[in-house]
């Protein structure tokens, strides 16, 4: 089983990159939709939310345990990883910035988080150590989240305010070539956010590189399923109707409501 953990539905985008890598394993998803927002909050409240979570998945006998979140992983990966010691803890953070330095031609990457990741410096700190002369402008876009829960990902509304992050963004460091989505709601808006940055700009998603990150760790370590059908199970600390409901879209399948198990941390 692979635990995947995020603060809601956000994290559906990085669980559809693992089962689309990995389709014979068993997931364990757990929304803590109870305490949604994490990217909003201060550091020792998103790591001591990321502790619950990591050991409530932890019962289900995991063989890897993913922080799907941004900002849990930018925060609170240390302390995951020192708790849960079983069994290898996977972020999002490096795999995207990874993805982003191999994609980068001029070094000027951009970065569009939520404040709490941007505030730790997680992204930058995880460039710069890949690539040293690297200038790295990391910015929060907050709007971003409530526009993809409200499934507004296109249309006047979404362009509106991919310009408003975005436009200064690109008009104040203009040899930037990369842009980093570095929160797990950003790939539902990434339509929008292409039509405002135009198609030179690479635009790296940190759910597949995570996925791709995923499955070679579990072939280094020799414990990736080889057949058998995968399956997935949906875990939520509150709402499991509206999780079922505003998640579909993230998951981009339909959620039966019965399939959400309310748990509480
Ligand atoms: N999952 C969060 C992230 O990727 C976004 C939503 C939140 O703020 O909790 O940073």
């Amino acid at each position: 089983m692979i635990g995947v953990f995020d603060s809601g539905v956000g994290g559906l985008t990085v669980l559809r990159a693992l089962v689309a890598e990995l389709p014979a394993e068993q997931f364990v998803y757990l929304g803590d939709t109870a305490r949604l927002p994490y990217g909003t909050k201060s550091a020792e409240t998103v790591v001591r939310y990321a502790l619950q979570a990591s050991e409530a998945l932890a019962a289900f006998r995991l063989k890897c345990l993913v922080i799907a979140c941004n900002t849990a992983s930018a925060v609170a990966l240390p302390a995951v990883r020192a708790r849960i010691a079983s069994v290898p803890v996977i972020g999002v953070i490096e795999p995207g910035a990874e993805a982003a330095c191999a994609a980068s031609r001029s070094g000027h990457i951009a970065v569009i988080a939520t404040e709490g990741t941007v505030r730790g410096g997680a992204y930058q700190q995880a460039i710069l150590r890949r690539r040293h002369a690297a200038q790295v402008t990391a910015v929060p876009a907050p709007l971003f989240v409530a526009l993809a829960e409200e499934g507004l990902c296109e249309g006047p509304i979404a362009a509106a305010v991919a310009h408003h992050y975005l436009d200064p963004l690109f008009a104040a460091a203009g040899r930037i070539d990369t842009l980093v989505l570095g929160c797990t709601h950003f790939p539902m808006l990434a339509g929008a956010i292409r039509g405002v940055v135009g198609a030179r700009i690479g635009i790296v998603d940190s759910a597949q590189t995570t996925a791709r990150h995923v499955r070679q760790a579990l072939e280094q370590a020799g414990i990736a399923a080889t057949g058998g059908e995968g399956g997935v199970r949906l875990l939520a600390t509150d709402a499991p109707q509206r999780f079922a409901r505003v998640g579909a879209r993230f998951l981009a399948r339909p959620i039966a409501p019965d399939e959400v198990t309310l748990i509480d941390l």
